[in-house]
């Protein structure tokens, strides 16, 4: 059984081949002998051609012509910053104090707002992951002006070193204040690409994410959270007296 492929390999088959030629008209010229078909393009494939060419001018113009935000890295921050206030329209004007900066150190997802703001004023002096430039290493255990991880607001806020890390309270949003405390404090402990040598003193470590307990009892204070819960037929049962419920008056 002699298979075309075979028999075509040991060059007796030319015949075969050119016969193969089919009835396309031809061009009408030959170089060195070989000849051309007169095949041309479809029609709907020049005129995409042609169109897309006419379409580069104005593409050009719009995207490339120097007018402001229309780059794509410009889009991209407006998506961003769009996203970010919807974003901050779920959890309202946070408070700059030391438990919003410590619970939102163990919000990985808010972690990353911080970090995009960190990306976006905070890399020039501090390095892309924290490692230090003209800014002090945000990875290691040493730190110049913070001894308690609330310290941050205060560094943020009002800067440092007369100036030379800027204060940030009339630049940044609340919000954007306390998220990129968090991700600042959340870069200690990582790795660096390049490390700055420590400056300053070594600290005791971050406390832990703020207990379920405390939780529990900080939202059986606010009012909305008791009604619901002593009504329901479950507040009678003997669970409800378990010492997570007693907690609002021993923290009283
Ligand atoms: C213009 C450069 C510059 C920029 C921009 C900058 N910093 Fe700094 N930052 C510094 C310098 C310099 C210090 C050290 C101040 C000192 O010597 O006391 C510092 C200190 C700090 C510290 C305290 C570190 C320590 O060891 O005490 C933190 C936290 C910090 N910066 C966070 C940030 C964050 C977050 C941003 C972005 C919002 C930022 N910095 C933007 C220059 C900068």
């Amino acid at each position: 059984m002699n298979s075309d492929k075979t028999s075509s390999t040991d060059g007796t088959q030319q015949d075969e081949i050119v016969g193969h030629i089919p009835d396309d008209p031809l061009t009408g010229h030959a170089y060195d002998g070989i000849q051309e078909f007169d095949n041309p393009l479809p029609g709907w494939w020049k005129w995409m051609f042609i169109g897309s060419i006419f379409f580069a001018f104005p593409y050009w113009a719009f995207y490339h012509g120097g007018a402001e935000g229309r780059t794509v890295e410009a889009r991209y921050d407006q998506a961003l910053a769009a996203n970010i206030r919807l974003q901050f329209e779920e959890i309202g004007e946070l408070k700059l104090d030391r438990p919003t900066v410590l619970k939102y150190l163990y919000e990985p997802s808010w972690l990353r707002v911080g970090q995009t703001v960190f990306k976006t004023h905070c890399v020039s002096c501090h390095g892309a992951d924290g490692g230090g430039l003209v800014g002090p290493n945000l990875t290691d255990d040493e730190y110049k002006n913070i001894k308690d991880i609330g310290d941050f607001l205060n560094v943020l806020q009002n800067g440092a070193a007369g100036g030379a890390m800027p204060a940030w309270k009339n630049r940044l949003s609340a919000n954007e204040i306390l998220l990129v405390s968090s991700y600042a404090a959340s870069l200690r402990g990582t790795e660096p690409a390049s490390g700055k040598n420590p400056e300053g003193r070594t600290i005791a470590p971050w406390p832990d994410a703020p207990s379920e307990d405390a939780e529990a009892s900080k939202e059986a204070e606010s009012p909305e959270a008791e009604s619901p819960e002593a009504e329901s037929p479950e507040a009678e049962s003997p669970e409800a007296e378990s010492p997570e419920a007693e907690s609002p008056k021993d923290n009283a």
